[in-house]
């Protein structure tokens, strides 16, 4: 039994690919996010069962694979720094083959938007049988991860067609904060933040972004109408979006992109920039934007076409593109929003399949 989705049971209406169509519905997607996980008196509630199993753990390990580890990246920033509670991500397909040591009592969240991808599930019940608590974040209720495990937070993100995940993702990370948040007020690490109020923000900013999309196109035109590869730069939460710009653009227009982590690039890849190569660097993190702006600076003077993405409060006349402010640690749910457009755009530009991407497939049910 799979509860998979039917392309033909969702409209794409007037959008000519599902791609645009579920970029377009995320502003929407994360207020139902907030209405669904809000309690009576406003504030957010999780099941109580779930909200325990973690708060036994001593370590929370996150499984994923793809777009979904990408989320789990910004869970693990968010968990720790809202809910002081140690978090591991790890790839699904390595972590079920070369297990490492695991702490005395561990918990495990799944995430995957299909529920269905047989790399995750594989590690699902290798933990099972150690006799570990599993938790299944997943869009599909009812679907294989979401069954196996012992408790399932679901997206609300509404079915995900086009095979480059985007409203999923956003959605992850938007139920992440709100699991963060829930489990920092619960145990007193957290005491001060308005989530509802900070993704409400989150909303209207990725509708500014959305509203904003021509002039994205105009700079995938000046950036990567014809290269062969790009770079995607950034450091912590900005770097771990990168990872997720690099690999959308990779997915769907098939150019060669990489996401770092501005610091590391001197360390070897620096010597892959030529004239002309696009850098596109994202800065939204205050501590961070002196480095990540000499970082650039190191390869425009090799010849790199930088672009600077920035949020309001840290731009200069010189940026690029610059995004609306929003909770510092919410940045990857606005930034991430330009990248899918940009890679959405790159695919037009070039002509490929945008929503059935060559060699790829929405659900991988083999190991
Ligand atoms: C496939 C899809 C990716 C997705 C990954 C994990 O490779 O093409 O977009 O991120 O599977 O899928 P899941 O359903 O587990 O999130």
């Amino acid at each position: 039994y799979t509860a998979a989705i039917d392309a033909d049971d969702v409209e794409k209406g007037m959008y000519p690919h599902y791609m645009m169509k579920e970029m377009d519905e995320q502003p929407g997607v994360i207020r139902r996010i907030v209405q669904k996980y809000q309690a009576k008196d406003g504030s957010f509630t999780i099941d109580a069962d779930l909200m325990a199993a973690i708060n036994a753990a001593d370590r929370l390990y996150i499984v994923a694979c793809g777009t979904s580890y990408h989320a789990g990246l910004i869970g693990r920033k968010l968990i720790e720094e809202k809910a002081g509670i140690p978090v591991e991500v790890v790839v699904a397909s390595e972590f079920g083959y070369d297990m490492p040591l695991l702490s005395a009592k561990p918990v495990f969240l799944f995430i995957s938007q299909s529920g269905e991808t047989a790399d995750s599930r594989q590690v699902l019940v290798k933990i099972k049988q150690l006799g570990h608590t599993a938790i299944t974040l997943t869009n599909v209720a009812g679907s294989t991860l979401s069954r196996e495990a012992s408790h399932t937070l679901l997206l609300h993100a509404g079915p995900e067609i086009a095979v480059a995940s985007t409203k999923a993702y956003t959605a992850q990370v938007a139920v992440l904060s709100i699991l963060a948040e829930t489990l920092g007020k619960a145990n007193g690490h957290t005491q001060t933040n308005d989530m509802v109020h900070e993704l409400g923000i989150v909303a209207n900013a990725m509708q500014t972004i959305i509203d904003e999309k021509e002039q994205i196109q105009q700079l995938v035109h000046d950036y990567v109408a014809t290269t062969r590869n790009a770079f995607f730069l950034g450091r912590g939460v900005d770097y771990f979006v990168s990872l997720e710009a690099a690999l959308k653009l990779k997915e769907i227009s098939y150019i060669q992109a990489e996401g770092f982590s501005s610091g590391e690039l001197k360390h070897g890849t620096i010597a892959l920039i030529e004239d002309n190569t696009p850098v596109i660097a994202l800065i939204t993190q205050p501590h961070t934007q002196l480095q990540i702006r000499s970082n650039c600076s190191e390869v425009q003077s090799r010849g790199a076409h930088v672009a600077t993405v920035v949020t309001e409060s840290l731009a200069q006349p010189e940026d690029t593109f610059v995004i609306p402010n929003t909770a510092l640690e919410l940045t990857p749910l606005v930034s991430v929003v330009f990248t899918q457009l940009f890679a959405y755009y790159a695919a037009l530009a070039r002509d490929c399949d945008v929503d059935k991407p060559r060699n790829l497939a929405k659900s991988v049910t083999v190991e």
